[in-house]
Parts: C-alpha cells; structure tokens; sequence
C-alpha cells in the first residue's frame, strides 16, 4: 500500500500552501487511469475551476495527471499555459467536444496518466450525444452548483440524466458564503437530490488569482479555498479508487 502524499507547491517563494494530508492509495495499474468529468448544466457554474483544482491537488499527490479540455473558449488551456515551471506536472490535451469520447478513451487507456480530469463546455444541451458518450465513459462526475435557485434546479436535472447513464456522480456546493440562509437550502436541496461532497467550495477573490497565476488554490499559502479543494478531493480521491479505506 503506498501513500498518498499532498506536498504543496512552495512556487520556490517559500509560499507554502495547505498542510499536508496523508492518504493511503491503491497500486495502480498502467493503463488504469481514472477519468474524472467535470460537469453542470449552467454556464459560468464553476466547471473550469473545479477542474483545475482537483488536478492540481491530484497532481501534488503525485499522481499522473492529464487535463482535457472541450470548451473552445480555451478557459482551462489559457490557465494551463501559466502554469510556473517547477509546479508538479500536468500534462494538457485539447479537443473539440464533437466526436471527443474516442480520444478521451485513448488517453485514458494509453496515456500513462493515473487521472484524466475533463473539463466540458458550457451549453451542454447544444451537444448532448457527445456529452451522454463522456458521461458514460466516466468513472465518477463532479456537479459544481453555485447555491443559487436556477443553478439547483438545472443541476438536479442533469444529475438524473447522469444517473440514468449509470455513471456515479456528487454534486459540489460552490462560490458559498457559509453564514447565509441559501446555504444551507442548498445543501438541503442537493442531499435530497443525490450524493453531495462533504466540502463545499467558499467564494473568494483567491480563485481568480490563483486563475490568473496558472495556479490551483491549494498552491497559495493559507488560502482557505484550498483548503476546501482538498477536502473536495478526499472525498472524490475515494470515490475513483485511490484511496484505500482504513478501517
Ligand atoms: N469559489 C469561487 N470564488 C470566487 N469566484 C469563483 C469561485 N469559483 C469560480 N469563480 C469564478 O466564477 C467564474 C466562473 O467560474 P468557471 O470559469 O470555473 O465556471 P465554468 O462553469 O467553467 O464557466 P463556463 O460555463 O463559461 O465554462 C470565474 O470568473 C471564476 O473565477
Ligand atoms: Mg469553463
């Protein structure tokens, strides 16, 4: 059994971010990556961001990361490209969403990633055949939901699609303020409507500067999102198979 280590990036600054978290990790197989998709039914929901931060954290635990993006605004690319060097690796692709299930399934089959992390466009109903493959081929999907009524709505819809595609999903509260009332209604309303990640997301300036640095919040010293990033990814490094339950 190895160990799953979170060591942060200090950006050779000395900017050490979060505190380590240990975790126990299955042995993986070459050519078993995870494909994890990033997915909801609102523009502007906070995909990109989810995207980028798991990886990012994934990649601090010394996995193999690729990221995907299908969004032609680039959102996740243009973040990629700032990535500092000597940050821990993650290796990027491209694709048009149209056709994409067949090169996502090749990386994740013969890219000697551990975890593939799809990033998917706004609009998904403009390509939902394309969408429905992904979702399919998936080994888990994170539903970002900003605590906002029509968000709710479009994302509990969504999240029955997937399930009716059989693939696992959790939503993931986002963009939070924790000491207001539509919080706590919002978590109320997607426990209800399927799993729901035990950490949420809190707003804060932080994310888009760690967005404009080709950084993951984690990666910034005592930021608290990243804190609850981490936490996010706990409870999705259990969910595709990386760490092994301790009992
Ligand atoms: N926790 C947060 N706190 C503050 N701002 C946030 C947070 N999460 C996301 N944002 C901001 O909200 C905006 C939308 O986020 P993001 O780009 O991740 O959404 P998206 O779902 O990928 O959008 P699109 O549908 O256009 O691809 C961005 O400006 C991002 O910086
Ligand atoms: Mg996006």
């Amino acid at each position: 059994m190895g160990t799953l280590e979170a060591q942060p990036y200090d950006g050779g600054s000395g900017t050490v971010g979060a505190p380590v978290g240990r975790d126990a990790v299955a042995d993986m197989k070459p050519g078993t990556a995870k494909l994890l998709v990033v997915s909801s039914a609102k523009g502007g929901g906070c995909k990109t961001t989810t995207a980028r931060n798991l990886a990012v954290i994934a990649a601090h635990c010394k996995l193999r990361v690729a990221t995907v993006d299908l969004d032609a605004q680039g959102t996740l690319s243009i973040w990629h490209r700032l990535r500092p060097p000597g940050a821990p690796r993650i290796e990027h692709r491209v694709s048009d969403i149209k056709g994409s299930a067949k090169p996502i399934q090749a990386v994740v089959k013969n890219g000697g990633f551990d975890l593939v992390v799809v990033d998917t466009p706004p609009g998904i109903e403009n390509h939902a055949g394309d969408v429905r493959a992904i979702i399919k081929l998936a080994d888990f999907v994170v539903i970002p939901s900003q605590p906002l009524n029509s968000d709710i709505n479009s994302n509990v819809d969504w999240a029955r699609s997937v399930r009716r595609d059989g693939t696992r999903f959790a939503f993931l509260l986002s963009r939070t303020f924790r000491n207001r009332t539509a919080f706590g209604e919002a978590k109320q309303r997607l426990i209800e409507a399927g799993p729901l990640c035990a950490f949420d997301i809190r707003d804060a300036a932080s994310v888009n500067n760690s967005d404009k640095a080709g950084l993951g919040n984690y990666e910034i010293r005592g930021d608290a999102v990243g804190q609850d990033f981490l936490g996010a990814w706990s409870d999705v490094a259990r969910q595709l198979g990386f760490v092994v339950e301790e009992v």
